[in-house]
């Protein structure tokens, strides 16, 4: 069989050819080929999305789709998903294998199965007591490691209902990767900070107390984001004294502090949909990713909506940002010319357990 096509020979494509070669590419394939795009994903790239949404909503889309090529304008862990949800036949693709994502990386299967056997020694039936939470902003190994210990996946769409699914059956939770979902999420259920307790992965029990472990309720891993730790506060302040009539909106990787001053907390595309169903010129500070921010202030510009994003500082997910033009006019014509490059195929054992966690959350929410 012919080699496939190779990458160096797109690299220096300019962007209006990447674009043309895309078009004739996604011709040549058909209903064989969807196209799912996050909302972090660059102007260049969404405009090709046959689908769009959040991390829930593009699981869902995934697994309803029937095209025989799923290519995932995303990051990792989401070409992941789509592989778990999809039928055996059908391909995940990920145009550029460098879109990882630096949360997920924060956990990994040797550090949780180190926590759950350290909890395992201070509690005494680990298995009985604490449900393993996975942020859907992890590997598949670690979605397995839920399915197979009783646990779940959420997303930061559901994080509220999949605590209370869990808190339903074990009395306490292990949340990872993100820790400030899982804060945000316990609040908004009514759990005291105080019971809210972060782990630390690189230290042994986590570098808390017998007594600490007990006491606790939630165990938050040691992890964040590095975008939307880049919001604060402070941003919130001085921008709600200059425009007291405006609103604030932000996601909930950001800290705590920044969604207790915010005022709606939610997934990107609640973000989107919130400011899209508000009143014509309303002013709007937004605490999420920079692309999303500058398409949606375009979008409700005509309603005389301002749309402002929160940080004097360029929050852009470099991950997502891998995803150019021209990895994905790559990836295409290999598909169009019969043959798959990176595609995204998660182990059969890792995949059937990391489904069990999923399907569980899917069922929830
Ligand atoms: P959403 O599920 O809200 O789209 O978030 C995914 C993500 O990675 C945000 O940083
Ligand atoms: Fe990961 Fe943060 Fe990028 Fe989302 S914005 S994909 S959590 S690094």
């Amino acid at each position: 069989m012919e080699a496939a096509i190779r990458f160096d020979q797109f690299n220096a494509l300019a962007d209006d050819e990447a674009r043309e070669r895309i078009v004739a590419a996604r011709q040549r394939l058909g209903d064989r080929l969807v196209i799912l795009c996050h909302h972090y994903q660059r102007a260049d790239v969404y405009r090709h999305a046959d689908l769009t949404g959040d991390s829930l909503k593009l699981s869902r889309l995934a697994a309803q789709s029937d095209a025989e090529f799923i290519v995932f304008c995303g990051v990792h862990f989401m070409a992941e998903v789509a592989d778990i949800l999809s039928k055996p036949e059908q391909i995940s693709i990920l145009p550029d294998l460098a879109a990882g994502c630096s949360m997920a990386d924060m956990a990994n299967l040797a550090k949780v199965g180190r926590a759950w056997r350290e909890l395992d020694a201070v509690l005494g039936g680990v298995e009985s007591k604490v449900t393993p939470v996975t942020y859907i902003n992890s590997a598949a190994d670690l979605k397995a490691f839920c399915g197979e210990h009783g646990g779940i996946v959420c997303t930061s769409s559901n994080a509220t209902a999949i605590l209370e699914w869990a808190f339903a059956r074990r009395e306490k939770v292990l949340f990872f990767p993100d820790q400030h979902l899982g804060r945000w999420s316990g609040h908004k259920m009514g759990i005291p900070l105080e019971e809210m307790v972060v782990w630390n992965p690189d230290l042994v029990n986590g570098g808390l107390s017998d007594d600490e472990i007990r006491r606790a309720r939630i165990l938050l891993w040691a992890g964040h984001c590095s975008v939307h730790q880049m919001f604060q506060p402070g941003h919130i302040e001085k921008w709600r004294k200059e425009h007291p009539d405006g609103f604030v909106i932000s996601h909930p990787e950001t800290s705590f502090e920044v969604c207790l001053h915010s005022d709606y907390v939610g997934s990107t595309e609640y973000i989107i949909k919130t400011i899209k169903a508000a009143p014509a010129n309303t002013r709007w500070l937004v605490g999420t990713e920079l692309n999303l921010v500058s398409r949606l202030a375009e979008e409700v510009r005509a309603e005389g909506k301002i749309v402002q994003f929160m940080s004097p500082m360029v929050c852009m997910c470099s991950f997502m940002g891998r995803i150019d033009p021209q990895h994905l006019a790559w990836c295409l014509e290999n598909l169009a010319e019969g043959k798959v490059v990176n595609r995204i195929s998660v182990p059969p054992h890792e995949a059937r357990l990391a489904r069990l966690a999923l399907d569980r959350m899917l069922a929830v929410s």
